[in-house]
């Protein structure tokens, strides 16, 4: 096993929890992600890593999903357990393929997307989202996860140049932008009680996260509850 199959596995309980306990609180990653995908007749869906499945919850009941992670910690019952490099599907299955923040720990990130390509019908699309280097999303999870999840983070980020040099991917992309995704809760301290299990913040103390939330992402007050600043750079690829 590699760092993060063992990390991923210690981490995947809390994670779950996390987003078990406050399943509104990524809202706005998945609806937006879920906005640009044509739900039509016999649509089948694959999402890797999906951690828990928790993509099911935003598309239409009726359609097919597929789910698959890299880590034994989430790969239970539906999820199937998946490796990146080769994934275990025919090619042209699916109408489109979906991963969120689940690539910034990959060795090799091309080989990863060249399947997911090869699994997505022809038409079909892969959309990706994952963190922006030089982000404070970036600052938060390299700086402050790292300082105060014992396991550490080190996350190799995306810009919007980083598969110029991989011509065969560059070509498919058909969209890249940056969106904001904030982080929604009812009060300030389910916000750290979420992000203490979902970032495994077990070094820092309730008032260190509130402060790391605060001064590197922001927080706003809003008429819907506390808003959290985060956002993705999002990749659209079309199979062409
Ligand atoms: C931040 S979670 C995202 C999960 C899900 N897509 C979501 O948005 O909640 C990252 C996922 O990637 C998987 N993952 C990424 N890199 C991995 C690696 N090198 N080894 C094992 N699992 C990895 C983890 O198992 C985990 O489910």
């Amino acid at each position: 096993m590699n760092d993060y199959q063992i990390i991923f596995q210690k981490r995947a309980a809390d994670y779950h929890y996390a987003m078990q306990q406050f399943p509104e609180a990524r809202k706005y990653e998945f609806d937006n992600l879920f906005s640009g995908i044509n739900f039509e007749n016999n649509f089948h869906l694959l999402d890797v890593p999906s951690g828990g499945g928790y993509s099911r919850n935003y598309i239409p009941k009726n359609k097919k999903v597929t789910l698959g992670d890299f880590s034994e910690g989430f790969a239970i019952d539906e999820i199937k357990l998946v490796t990146p490099e080769k994934l275990p599907f025919e090619s042209n299955t699916f109408d489109a393929v979906f991963s969120l923040s689940g690539m910034h720990h990959l060795k090799d990130v091309p080989q990863f997307i060249r399947e997911c390509l090869r699994v997505t019908k022809t038409g079909g699309c892969f959309i990706f989202a994952d963190v922006k280097k030089g982000t404070s999303v970036d600052v938060f999870l390299n700086e402050f996860v790292n300082t105060y999840n014992s396991l550490g983070h080190k996350g190799d980020f995306f810009q919007e140049t980083s598969f110029k040099d991989f011509t065969d991917i560059q070509s498919c992309i058909s969209n890249c932008q940056y969106n904001d995704y904030p982080f929604l809760f009812d009060n300030v301290s389910e916000m750290i009680t979420f992000f203490k299990l979902f970032f495994g913040l077990d070094k820092a103390t309730d008032s260190i996260i509130h402060e790391g939330i605060k001064n590197i992402l922001g927080i706003k007050t809003t008429s819907k509850g506390i808003e959290v600043n985060w956002g993705l750079l999002l990749f659209q690829l079309k199979k062409e």
